[in-house]
């Protein structure tokens, strides 16, 4: 089939925020322990930090983490994860149904942050705990001293603020499956107070409202309007959370998730610029999109009840998973006017594109390569394509076109990328690129991902899932043409 695509730099979304790259680490299963932190490991530091999967991190090029959770964040008491490691307790950590040893915490994160090269996203406990709790966190981890909590960091022994800028106020606060869940009315109450307090001790702080847990929520639309209506002034963003999966082995539907993902941030938007409108105020509220992923290979795998650290949530992806997760970045990537921030989650092990061997090895899942693709390529503004191309019906969707495509343009750089997936089980798409005022771009760089099984998945032994580059498309002067096999991500780059 044929396909065409418009770039023109006048159709500037808006500029790519880096953080929209970023992940997620949650006290859950392998990611704390066994993922980042495995002192005695082989290829540990001396602080027992992981440096195999630091530098896969480094390649996926991933500017903010999340931490520590996640639903393990509504029952968190942060100090019993500060101060000498032999005096922590172990909990019960009830969202998983397991054991926290606590020797991993706020001080260590930071630490792993740093040798990382990203940033933190902390979350605090609205759950379980209140506006004080998170008061006196943001106290420990950024004012000088002088004062209870900072001089409790200098005590154990981290002389320098941490500067934490962003906060989430809690996590998934209207799931009955989260500690301490409460009603629209009461979130917006709890995190404003929260945010208030917490921005009182630290003025440059940025905070994140919880939206709905997902699109599905029945509270869904109300949840935003009500918890923005009351929080408005003291937040910055409103978090959307999305998880995806191929429960009735549906292809062509999965790979049209994407579609809805694109309606839910549309809706998001809009119910923010209601509530602004509402109140008259020229403060605006952009998306923190902080959970997303492909998510369900492992669920209902059994673990044992209390047990530290067992193997949980660890989806191992396939091709089709692949092809998914880079629709639905293309689609974050389509709205960077307005999600500043997000995050795959997770990052290591925990429904992850980064899966370790506790005392082994580590490899990149398939969903690794399109995240870092675009984290390294999309760059500057994000361009909105004007796309002409075929479309498909299939059992959940009607009208899928079948490229999902979104551009960016490098100003500095002066450098255009076009990221693009061919939904197509079957059929090449041959597409036919024009640059609009792109004078002297010429293709530098084609690469993809396509031609594996859907179901083929990475492993230790071999990465088979990946990129791989192709012979530079035919130009004519005036446009370039290529060929998008079925079933396929693509990158193509274009210079001056
Ligand atoms: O990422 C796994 C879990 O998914 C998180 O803990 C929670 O916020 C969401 O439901």
């Amino acid at each position: 089939m044929k396909a065409k695509i418009t770039l023109a730099g006048e159709l500037k979304i808006g500029e790519i925020d880096r953080r929209i790259f970023g992940s997620f680490i949650e006290h859950l299963g392998r990611a704390v322990y066994g993922g980042i932190f495995e002192p005695g490991h082989p290829e540990a530091d001396q602080d027992g930090l992981r440096m195999d999967v630091i530098k896969m991190i480094n390649e996926l090029g991933v500017p903010v983490v999340r931490y520590p959770g996640g639903n393990f964040v509504s029952g968190y008491n942060w100090e019993d994860g500060v101060g000498p490691v032999e005096k922590r307790p172990a909990r019960l950590d009830l969202a998983w149904g397991v054991t926290e040893p606590n020797k991993f915490g706020t001080d260590e994160f930071m630490k792993w942050c740093r040798k990382a090269g990203t940033s933190p996203m902390m979350a605090v406990n609205l759950g379980t705990r209140g506006p004080d709790a998170a008061r006196a966190l943001v106290e420990y981890c950024n004012h000088k001293s002088g004062s209870k909590y900072a001089d409790m960091r200098i005590n154990n022994g981290y002389k320098d603020p941490w500067g934490v800028k962003l906060w989430c106020l809690g996590n998934e606060m209207d799931g009955p499956w989260q500690m301490c869940a409460k009603t629209a009315g009461e979130y917006g109450r709890t995190a404003n107070e929260a945010a208030k307090l917490m921005k009182w001790v630290d003025g440059s702080i940025e905070t994140v409202l919880c939206g709905s847990s997902s699109r599905g929520m029945h509270t869904f639309g109300d949840w935003e309007a009500t918890t923005l209506d009351i929080a408005y002034d003291n937040v910055d963003y409103i978090s959307l959370h999305q998880y995806y999966g191929n429960h009735s082995n549906d292809t062509p539907s999965f790979l049209a998730k994407s579609m809805e993902l694109d309606d839910f941030i549309y809706s998001v938007i809009c119910t923010c610029d209601f509530v602004k409108a509402k109140k008259r105020t020229k403060k605006q509220i952009n998306l923190s999109f902080d959970e997303w992923n492909v998510w369900y290979h492992s669920n209902g795998a059994p673990i044992e009840r209390w047990s530290v650290a067992p193997n949980q949530l660890e989806d191992i992806y396939n091709f089709e998973d692949a092809l998914v997760t880079a629709c639905m970045l293309i689609t974050l990537l389509r709205h960077a006017d307005r999600v500043k921030i997000a995050c795959l989650a997770q990052l290591v092990n925990v429904i992850a594109p980064i899966f370790t061997k506790t005392g082994g090895g580590a490899f990149r899942q398939t969903i690794f390569y399109p995240f870092r693709e675009m984290s390294k390529y999309a760059r500057g503004n994000a361009i909105k394509p004007l796309i002409d191309c075929p479309k498909y019906d299939c059992k959940e969707f009607t009208d899928v076109p079948y490229l999902e495509a979104v551009a960016s343009y490098d100003e500095e750089k002066q450098e255009v990328a076009l990221f693009c997936v061919n939904r197509s089980m079957d059929e090449s798409i041959e597409l036919d690129i024009s640059l609009l005022g792109f004078e002297g771009y010429k293709a530098v760089h084609f690469e993809s991902m396509d031609g594996y099984d859907v179901k083929q998945e990475n492993t230790f032994a071999e990465e088979t899932v990946t990129m791989h580059d192709n012979a530079l498309p035919s130009e004519d002067g005036k446009n370039t043409v290529c060929e998008l096999k079925p079933l396929s991500f693509n990158v193509l780059r274009f210079k001056k």
